[in-house]
């Protein structure tokens, strides 16, 4: 925190004393961006508060209030036989039949913000979290088909209503086993800047620069789940349609075609991505956008497939998994006062070494802009 204060004083002191010489000095509100207070669990709860594994008391985790059967968890071998991969640090929560963890988070009304959040399932059965703020929530089906090494990483974005939220994290699910629940391993917040237009292209977020938070440390890439609104999503402007997520990958640890970040179409025709443009009727307009791979282990014949108004196209692209992008084009004449963009993988595609988990072709600099 001390860090924090001064470095607030640095900026209001600068602020000002650039306003004596300059024009109007701006002092911007420091957006959220990183872990929740004990947000990766590292913060162990203490020993006397611990039967086993299982936390005793409302608020014997730190930061978190806890409801039902939550357990303190060790990455590695468990008892019976099972392995817990903690991907980002040594320990996790598991949320028993029922079992809740949340926070108290202190937001700005009106903005919106995306939770990112690495989960796992522990047993076979199908596992379900569901992520709340008081008003809003979503369900989120817990698989392990998109990454190799433990935590398929998600995320969900809601609008502050009020100054403080209390963001909730669910297993609504009933097993035989009551410990049996998803396995929480680090959790993050961002607030999601509006978007703007950039000139010259009718897209909004054509790059997939405004999107969640990224883990620094340890990334697989942030699966951005189906049915979302287009304004409040933790990918902004953009809808994902039909039943299966898209993944954001990011430069730091993915290979992007240009900027900080890019879509990964990793679920074949189940997943696709889209937008609703506004255009004028009978005018000609170009769709221009890249696709490659994300240096991933995702080898293969890919196809991208776009369409736009009553135009489509089929972009191949030869992927020998050592990242690489191509652009292309599509001119379409807008039959109506909107027009929807719409992209997916044409086939799936699994790992290399790997054939477990699914990959495609990644998509970026998506730009629709008036011919001539
Ligand atoms: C620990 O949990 C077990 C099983 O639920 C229970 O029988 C035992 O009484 C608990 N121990 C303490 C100290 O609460
Ligand atoms: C990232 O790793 C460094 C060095 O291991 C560690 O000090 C830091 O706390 C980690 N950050 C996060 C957000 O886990
Ligand atoms: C990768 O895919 C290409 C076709 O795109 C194929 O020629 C090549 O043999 C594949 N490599 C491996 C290691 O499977
Ligand atoms: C697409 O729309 C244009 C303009 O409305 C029309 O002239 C053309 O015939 C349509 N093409 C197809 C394949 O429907």
């Amino acid at each position: 925190m001390g860090w924090f204060l001064s470095l607030c004083f640095a900026l209001i002191f600068s602020a000002l004393f650039n306003g004596a010489s300059a024009a109007t000095p701006v002092i911007r509100p420091p957006y959220l961006d990183g872990m929740l207070p004990n947000g990766n669990f590292e913060i162990s709860p203490k020993k006397s508060n611990l039967n086993k594994t299982v936390i005793v008391g409302k608020y014997s985790l730190p930061k978190w209030e806890i409801n039902g059967l939550v357990e303190y968890i060790s990455g590695g071998p468990q008892p019976g036989g099972f392995y817990f991969a903690v991907p980002r640090g040594v320990h996790a929560v598991r949320l028993g039949n029922e079992a809740s963890i949340s926070q108290s988070v202190n937001v700005k009304p009106g903005s919106v913000y995306s939770i990112t959040f690495g989960t796992t399932r522990t047993c076979a059965q199908d596992e379900v979290l569901r992520v709340s703020v008081p008003g809003q929530s979503g369900d989120l089906p817990v698989q392990t088909l998109y990454s190799t090494n433990g935590g398929d990483t998600y995320a969900w974005a809601f609008k502050a209503t009020a100054k403080v939220v209390k963001v909730t994290f669910h297993n609504p699910g009933v097993q035989e086993d009551p410990t049996c629940g998803p396995l929480l391993d680090a959790i993050a917040i961002k607030e999601l800047l509006p978007l703007k237009y950039s000139k010259g292209n009718l897209v909004k977020n054509g790059d997939f620069e405004i999107g969640p938070h990224v883990f620094k440390n340890f990334s697989t890439g942030v699966l951005l789940p189906p049915k979302q609104e287009d304004l409040i999503s933790p990918l902004p402007g953009w809808i994902i349609e039909s039943l299966k997520p898209v993944k954001y990958v990011d430069k730091k640890h993915f290979f992007v075609p240009s900027g900080y970040s890019a879509i990964e179409l990793v679920a074949g025709r189940e997943s696709a991505i889209a937008q609703i443009i506004r255009t004028i009727p009978k005018k000609s307009y170009e769709l221009t956008f890249s696709i490659g791979d994300a240096k991933n282990g995702c080898n293969g014949s890919m196809v991208v497939e776009a369409f736009a108004a009553n135009k489509t196209i089929k972009v191949p692209y030869d992927s020998v998994a050592k990242g690489g992008f191509k652009k292309a084009s599509l001119t379409f004449e807008a039959i109506a006062s909107r027009t929807r963009i719409t992209f997916y993988s044409a086939h799936y595609h699994t790992k290399l070494h790997d054939y477990g988990h699914m990959c495609g072709p990644v998509l970026d600099d998506v730009r629709v802009s008036p011919l001539p």
